[in-house]
């Protein structure tokens, strides 16, 4: 890209735009200029020249500067623009100025014009960088805003969650395991109370007792099983997404294929309860939104990253809803993946499916 500064120069005298294109050559400064004369011209000049100052006569035959002014200052308002003219008095140029003329020069005193254009074409560059830095910020800005409030809706859906979940297990212990203890104590109460005369009376009541606190232990397991995917606590992170995998296909007919790579170890809980996750969700969506016939799901271990990445053919998701932060389960997928430092990366084509995508660094 060329550092010439393009300078536009309105004038009807030819003599007098050459002299100034010679002053301007004189003072070493690097540019290159087009002469324009009339308001047709002018306006063409604009567009297609693109002037990064403009230099402009006064009064022209059948334009004049003031017009030029305002032409320039609906389409490039930021362009810089320097009357140069023989005639100005000392109230006009201040009146142009008010009107956001950027200067004025004399034409028997061009020697003043050049510092005037450097001066000028300096305070629009930091300007220009000024806007720039303001933009990003805005948008950082606005970023922020956009994620807190994702934040605070997933916080609120989370207490949701906790509290349904809370009333589940209260109902269930109350349900299922208050009922189981009373039993047990009532029959304990009853060996107590020597209601059994014959000793083989006593051994079959404790016998069923027996059963009774194994059935109560077996609730038990149940009603925490599902507060936690005790799965990978016991199978760890692959068998687990294979037996989610064998579970899924059991209830479609969409073709699954799984793709490990022989992995075999076991990895961190927090990152296994977290791929798993992902991936229990990515299924439960393409099997409730994604209309979809083949899924390929691949786990990766490579320079010390493991990936996932589910892939569907489906009808994929509009970047509307991929936006949105109300929705939940996609937006539950970001945080699991933020709590763990790992990068989750969802791409999704009209007619052309979705792939989810989850990566971190393991040791
Ligand atoms: N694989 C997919 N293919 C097509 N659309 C999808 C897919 N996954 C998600 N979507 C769309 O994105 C939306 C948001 O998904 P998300 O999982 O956040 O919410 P949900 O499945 O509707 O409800 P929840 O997960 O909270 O029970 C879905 O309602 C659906 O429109
Ligand atoms: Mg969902």
């Amino acid at each position: 890209m060329s550092n010439k500064i393009k300078i536009l120069i309105l004038e009807d005298n030819q003599s007098d735009a050459e002299l100034l294109q010679r002053e301007l050559k004189k003072s070493g400064l690097s540019f290159s200029s087009e002469i324009v004369q009339t308001q047709h011209e002018f306006i063409a000049a604009l567009d297609s020249f693109k002037p990064d100052i403009i230099l402009s006569d006064y009064s022209l035959p059948s334009f004049d500067g003031v017009t030029a002014f305002h032409i320039k200052q609906k389409k490039y308002p930021d362009t810089p623009f320097i009357i140069v003219s023989g005639i100005i008095g000392e109230e006009n140029a201040v009146e142009l100025i008010k009107n956001g003329v950027t200067d004025y020069a004399l034409k028997n005193k061009l020697f003043a014009l050049i510092p005037k254009i450097t001066r000028a074409i300096k305070e629009e560059k930091e300007k220009k960088e000024k806007r720039i830095v303001n933009k990003k910020l805005k948008t950082e800005h606005e970023k922020l805003l956009k994620s807190e409030a994702q934040i605070r809706n997933f916080a609120k859906h989370l207490n949701q969650v906790m509290e349904d979940e809370q009333a589940r297990i209260a109902r269930d212990l109350h349900d299922e395991l208050g009922q189981q203890l009373v039993g047990i104590k009532m029959g304990i109460r009853m060996i107590k109370e020597d209601n059994y005369t014959e000793q083989s009376m006593i051994d079959e009541k404790i016998n069923k007792l027996m059963s009774d606190v194994d059935a109560t232990i077996q609730s038990l397991r149940k009603i925490s099983s599902q507060l936690r995917p005790r799965i990978i606590d016991t199978l760890g992170l692959i068998p687990s997404i294979e037996f989610l995998v064998t579970e899924f296909k059991k209830k479609t007919t969409i073709k699954c294929h799984l793709e490990l790579n022989n992995i075999s170890e076991k990895f961190d809980k927090d990152v296994s309860t977290c791929f798993f996750r992902v991936c229990q969700e990515s299924l439960t969506n393409i099997l409730k939104h994604a209309e979809a016939t083949e899924i390929a799901i691949e786990i990766k271990k490579e320079n010390k990253k493991l990936s996932l990445k589910i892939s569907d053919n489906g009808k994929g998701i509009a970047s509307r809803i991929l936006e949105n932060p109300f929705s939940m389960g996609l937006l539950g997928m970001r945080e699991r993946a933020s709590i763990i430092g790992a990068d989750l990366n969802i791409t999704s084509k009209k007619d052309f499916g979705t792939t989810v995508q989850l990566k971190v660094k393991i040791n």
